[in-house]
């Protein structure tokens, strides 16, 4: 089974806070997430590999480290996973950027992609799909299946809010994947929203509602 890891470092959970709240307006609700994702792309990249290199500094030759292993590729869900895209790009600068937009189909219910784009190399790639809310599951589900079926089997999952249901739904569905949370909430609501969440991420992140 998959790792859960909470990102429970103070400062995400402070930011969180003013995340949460109803009264924080766009611009500052786009900044903390873009915050909040830098913290977490450190903690998703705590366990990669390192290789030791020989460095001359102005004293003496020493081995030292290197982050060494896959290149790193990012995939946020349409639309709301774009909030996320520079914070995590700040820790990691090097990743590539690929997107997947999934919409409900009017006759199953479910996510359906209508479009993605990947980064050519994207099998070599440790791909971290991005979206703030995990709700369902859905589109997290939907979201792995286009990766797997392309052939990407380096995967993680990187939300800021999830729902129990949400979390279950992907384990269930794809055991491999680690997940990486700020934050694990009570439930969702009879609209699917999570509680408490934070609303509607993409209308905040974008200032539509
Ligand atoms: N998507 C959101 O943006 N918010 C929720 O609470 C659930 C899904």
């Amino acid at each position: 089974m998959g790792k859960l890891f909470i990102c429970d470092h103070p400062m995400i959970q402070h930011k969180l806070t003013f995340i949460r709240d109803k009264n924080t307006n766009t611009k500052d609700f786009r900044e903390l997430i873009d915050e909040v994702a830098t913290f977490m792309a450190y903690e998703i990249t705590r366990d990669l590999p390192l290789q030791t290199v020989k460095v001359e500094t102005p004293v003496a030759v020493t081995d030292a480290k290197i982050v060494s292993g896959r290149m790193i590729g990012l995939v946020p869900i349409l639309r709301a996973g774009l909030g996320m895209v520079d914070g995590i790009l700040k820790m990691i600068p090097s990743a590539k950027v690929g997107h997947i937009g999934l919409a409900r189909d009017h006759e199953t219910l479910k996510p359906k992609e209508y479009y993605i784009n990947l980064p050519t190399d994207a099998q070599e790639r440790l791909l971290i799909v991005v979206d703030p809310m995990l709700a369902t599951g859905g589109s997290a589900i939907a979201a792995i299946n286009s990766l797997k079926q392309r052939n990407c089997e380096h995967i993680k999952l990187m939300c800021v809010i999830a729902a129990p249901e949400g979390v279950k739904a992907v384990q269930e569905a794809h055991p491999d994947i680690d997940i990486y949370i700020a934050a694990l909430d009570e439930c969702l609501n009879e609209k699917g929203y999570i509680v408490p969440g934070l609303g509607d991420a993409g209308d905040r992140i974008f200032g539509t509602n």
